[in-house]
C-alpha cells in the first residue's frame, strides 16, 4: 500500500484547510520614511515602490495603509539638520514628532511605532555619540531616552529602539515612566545583526556611517546563543515586544528566540531583502508576487508573530482579495 500525502494537496480548498501557517494583514507593520516639505513623495531608487513622504503626504499614505486593514506603521525620520549628538532626534518640532501627531489626529486607532536611534540624526551616521572614535554607550542612552519620550509625548503607541546600546530598554522604560507615559510600549530591536542587508535603507534614511561600521554595537552574524541572551535581557529590562532583524538569513534565530522568549516576536524583512526581490522581478527572473508571499509565509512559519515589511501593502491586497 502507498501512503498518499498528495490527497491533501488535491484541490485549492483542501490545501487551504490543512495549511499549517496563517498570514494575515494583522501581522504587518509598515515602515515609512518621513521628511520635511509639502506634498512631497520622493521615490527611493533602491526600493522600488517605497517613498520618502512629507508630513501631509504621509497622512494620506497612512490612510491607505489603514484602509487595507494593516494595523501599524513604524516611522523613520529624515531631519532638517544633523549634528554630532543627533539633537534633532528629540526636538518637539522634529519631523517624526510632527508626523506622529498628524497621523494620530486623522486616524487615532492606527498603532504608531517609531524607530528610536541616532544614525539618521548624527553627522557621522553612527547610532550614538562618539567618544575616542567609539560609540559611547551611556552618553547615548540619555539622548535615546529623550528621543523616546518626545515620541511618546507626540502620541506614539510604541517606541522601537534600534541602536543596540546596552541597557537602553531599561533606560527608556524609566524615562517613559518618569514622564507618566506608562502606557507607551517598547518594541525592542533586541536581536539586530551588523548586516549588509540594510544597504538600501541607509540610502533611504541617509544614515550610512561616515567612518568605520556598526560591528562594535550590532551583533556578529555567525552568533546564535548571543541572540537569546539579548532577547532575554530586553525582556528583563521591560520590553513589551522584541524583534529579530534581518529576517531571512536569520530564520533559525527567529525560531530559537520564539521558543525561549515569552513576548510577542517581530521579524524585520529589511530593505535589502525587499530590494533583491524587486530587482529580480524587474529583470523578469522571478515571479515577484509569488516570491513575496513565500518570503512572508517563511517568516511566519519560523515563528514570528509580526512582520515589519515594505511588502505589507502589496501582500495585504492579495490577502484581502482572497476573502470569499
Ligand atoms: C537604524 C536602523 C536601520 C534599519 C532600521 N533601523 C539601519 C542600520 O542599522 O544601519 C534598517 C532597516 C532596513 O534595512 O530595512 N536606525
Amino acid at each position: 500500500m502507498i501512503i498518499r500525502p498528495r490527497r491533501l494537496r488535491r484541490t485549492p480548498t483542501i490545501r487551504e484547510m490543512v495549511r499549517e501557517t496563517t498570514l494575515s494583514v494583522k501581522d504587518f507593520i509598515f515602515p515609512l520614511f518621513v521628511k520635511y516639505g509639502d506634498d512631497e513623495k520622493d521615490p527611493i531608487p533602491s526600493m522600488p515602490g517605497q517613498y520618502q513622504f512629507s508630513v501631509d503626504s504621509i497622512v494620506k499614505e497612512t490612510e491607505e495603509i489603514w484602509s487595507l486593514g494593516i494595523p501599524a506603521i513604524i516611522l523613520f525620520g529624515l531631519p532638517d539638520k544633523k549634528d554630532a549628538v543627533g539633537s534633532r532626534s528629540y526636538a518637539e518640532d522634529g519631523v517624526v514628532q510632527r508626523a506622529i501627531s498628524a497621523i494620530k489626529d486623522r486616524i487615532p486607532e492606527i498603532v504608531v511605532m517609531t524607530d528610536v536611534c541616532l544614525c539618521e540624526y548624527t553627522d557621522h551616521g553612527h547610532c550614538g555619540v562618539i567618544k575616542d572614535n567609539m560609540v559611547d554607550n551611556d552618553a547615548t542612552l540619555e539622548i535615546l531616552t529623550r528621543q523616546a519620550v518626545s515620541h511618546a509625548r507626540a502620541g506614539a503607541d510604541f517606541v522601537a529602539p534600534s541602536d543596540m546600546m546596552d541597557g537602553r530598554v531599561a533606560a527608556i522604560r524609566k524615562g517613559l515612566d518618569e514622564n507618566n507615559f506608562h502606557d507607551t510600549g517598547i518594541l525592542s530591536y533586541a536581536v539586530k545583526y551588523a548586516s549588509a542587508f540594510y544597504g538600501p535603507f541607509r540610502e533611504a534614511a541617509d544614515s550610512a556611517p561616515q567612518f568605520g561600521d556598526r560591528s562594535g554595537y550590532q551583533m556578529d552574524p555567525p552568533n546564535a546563543l548571543e541572540a537569546i541572551k539579548e532577547a532575554l535581557l530586553d525582556m528583563e529590562e521591560g520590553a513589551d515586544m522584541i524583534m529579530v532583524k534581518p529576517a531571512l538569513s536569520y530564520l533559525d534565530i527567529v525560531r530559537r528566540v520564539r521558543e525561549e522568549c515569552l513576548l510577542p516576536l517581530a521579524a524585520y524583512n529589511v530593505s535589502g531583502e525587499y530590494a533583491m526581490v524587486k530587482a529580480a522581478e524587474q529583470n523578469g527572473w522571478i515571479d515577484g508576487t509569488r516570491v513575496m508571499m513565500e518570503v512572508l509565509f517563511s517568516i511566519k512559519r519560523a515563528g514570528a508573530d509580526l512582520i515589519l515589511t515594505y511588502f505589507a501593502k502589496d501582500a495585504a491586497r492579495i490577502l484581502n482579495s482572497k476573502v470569499r
